[in-house]
């Protein structure tokens, strides 16, 4: 009977797949002590599967992550063990393309911060110069990481009469930039001309701190920060200096350096939304990344290949 670990409670529908194979499913609380048989693992974000967590599960040989995000996994150990690990693309694409816009609208418009006023009893009836916000229309939405997430931010610009320019690993093909109305830039364009500059990109050596002091400084005055990706792709000390001392009008985050932690200094600024990581947070989408997650499971415990290994197709 395969031992399955998991540190979210799987739904139904996953719990049935996975019984269907005789699984021994151990759930949240009993996770780290089943380490020890298990053949697969469903570890959360917050669960940083390295060399030291392997040690304890000679038995491995899946770690599906229940998001898109793979930062928490050392992939190199996996490797070097023969561990398969797979993770959730496609499902949560346009979930998250939708947060971002929300977030990137509510950053804007300060609608937060017009909400608190509203709640304080701030509401004096309609104010011709109060609560005022950014235009969109016109301006240029800069995207970093052209990938699934970022293809759908770009696809929803147009209804917003926003210009698209992006920089990223990859150039599209010319058909699909016609398509999206993107035209490419190089990174010190993209700072240049974004008026909003939204993040896509993963967790990787090369895209940490990529927006270090130094870049934020680059960015146009008056322009706006997005990051619904991962927190450490900002340093946010010195997010927290361009907010205050300029160029930045303001910041809508998602993610930051050291969950749960957020910086003290963005806390305090008036100009920042802060949001608690929940991108892809919808019923349906949470359901269907656990559900290919557990899917994954049942392929590789079954001695199938893999429905979304990472690294295993474009992104
Ligand atoms: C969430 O952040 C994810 O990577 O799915």
């Amino acid at each position: 009977m395969p031992v399955v670990a998991t540190t979210l409670p799987l739904p139904e529908g996953a719990l049935r797949l996975l019984e269907g194979i005789g699984a021994d499913v151990r759930g949240p609380e009993g996770w780290a002590g089943a380490l020890g048989e298990a053949e697969a693992l469903v570890p959360l974000l917050t669960v940083r599967v390295d060399a030291a967590l392997l040690e304890r599960a000679p038995r491995l040989r899946i770690v599906a992550c229940p998001t898109v995000g793979h930062d928490h996994v050392d992939r190199a150990a996996c490797a070097a063990r023969g561990i398969v690990v797979t993770n959730t693309p496609d499902v949560l694409t346009e979930a998250t393309a939708d947060l971002t816009w929300a977030l990137l609208l509510a950053t804007v418009r300060a609608l937060p911060q017009a909400e608190r006023s509203l709640r304080a009893g701030e509401f004096r009836g309609w104010g011709f110069w109060d609560y005022l916000g950014g235009d969109l229309a016109g301006r240029t939405l800069g995207i970093f990481g052209m990938g699934r997430i970022g293809r759908a931010v770009a696809r929803r610009a147009g209804a917003f009469g926003m210009r698209v320019r992006y920089a990223g690993r990859t150039r599209l093909p010319e058909e699909e930039e016609r398509a999206l109305g993107a035209e490419p830039a190089s990174w010190d364009e993209l700072l240049a001309a974004s008026d909003v500059l939204s993040l896509h990109a993963p967790l990787t050596p090369d895209t940490r701190h990529l927006l270090d002091r130094d870049a934020l400084r680059r960015m146009r005055p008056g322009s706006y920060l997005v990051n619904t990706a991962r927190g450490p792709l900002v340093d946010e000390a010195a997010l927290v200096e361009a907010l205050r001392d300029g160029p930045l009008a303001g910041a809508g985050l998602d993610v930051y350096e050291r969950e749960p932690e957020v910086h003290p200094g963005l806390l305090e600024l008036p100009n920042v939304v802060l949001l608690p990581h929940v991108g892809s947070a919808t019923r349906d989408t949470r359901t269907r990344m656990a559900m290919l997650a557990a899917r994954n499971v049942h392929a590789v415990l079954t001695g199938a290949a893999p429905l979304t290994p990472v690294g295993g197709g474009p992104r």
